[in-house]
């Protein structure tokens, strides 16, 4: 049965140094919320991957401030103690005061516990401000999706020496800059371990190999209803379990022994 008291930023830190893995998984309605929450997870991620997978389009570019806030606040309404980390879509962070205007909403109107946001250096400035405000902030490296078309594609990132130093640097400045929690999506399983490493705040993989603080998936992945090709890195926990119940505790259970991701999701 998952334990009732509400996760905070201070549990994240105490289930990294016990070395206890942390399960987060995306969340964008009230029914999924409850299911979420009754299997064990810590950290319910309202993900702009719902443009996506809920809205239909081809990337996370078109979500709107107000469509978080919408989904932020359907997760808010059920949840009692998952700690809640919102996205801030495209273009509503491009200056430090437009992210603090941003955040704000998503904290005030969306019930948001932290907020998540995409890139490295180009980003310390405005997670200080951020901070220096109260606003708790997750940090984004590796395959930042609402970057695509400057990446050319959803693909591996950090492959070479050059890009790796990059990344490790980006995730130091980051905790520096006073980031609470670090996504780190699609880049090669020894360069993820060697960031969780050397950073003190937790360090979440998708398709980053097993040796993260912990590990996230897109819930319609997890479920394998999303249309078209599965990630490599995702795995149909459905495909095992009796029902949507039995699949979400699976994989759970599978974040908590460092069973998930296997051999067979690690990218590089
Ligand atoms: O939007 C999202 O669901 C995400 C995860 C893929 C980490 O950012």
């Amino acid at each position: 049965m998952a334990s009732s008291a509400p996760v905070t930023t201070q549990t994240l830190l105490r289930l990294k140094a016990d070395g206890e893995k942390i399960a987060v998984v995306t969340s964008y309605d009230a029914s999924f919320t409850h299911l979420l929450e009754a299997a064990g997870v810590d950290v319910l991620l309202v993900g702009d991957s719902l443009g996506m997978v809920v809205q239909g389009h081809d990337s996370t570019l078109p979500v709107t401030l107000d469509d978080m806030i919408y989904h932020s606040t359907c997760v808010a309404r059920a949840a009692t103690h998952a700690l809640r980390v919102v996205d801030l879509p495209f273009m509503t962070y491009a200056t430090v005061t437009q992210a603090l205007d941003s955040a704000a909403r998503m904290m005030r109107e969306g019930g948001a516990h932290m907020v998540k946001l995409e890139g490295g250096d180009r980003m310390l400035e405005t997670v200080t401000a951020l901070t220096q405000q109260g606003i708790p902030v997750c940090g984004h490296l590796g395959l930042t999706p609402q970057s695509v078309h400057q990446l050319g594609g959803y693909r591996v990132q950090g492959r070479d020496d050059d890009a790796a130093r990059q990344l490790l640097d980006d995730a130091l400045g980051l905790e520096q800059a006073g980031a609470s929690m670090l996504v780190l999506e699609c880049i090669p399983a020894a360069l993820a371990k060697q960031v969780s490493e050397r950073l003190r705040i937790p360090v979440i993989g998708i398709g980053a190999g097993v040796d993260c603080d912990g590990q996230v998936l897109v819930l319609y992945d997890l479920l394998g209803i999303t249309p078209g090709k599965r990630p490599r890195f995702s795995h149909n926990f459905l495909e095992q379990g009796r029902d949507i119940p039995a699949a979400l505790s699976a994989y759970v259970e599978a974040v908590k022994a460092g069973h998930f991701p296997a051999p067979e999701h690690t990218l590089a």
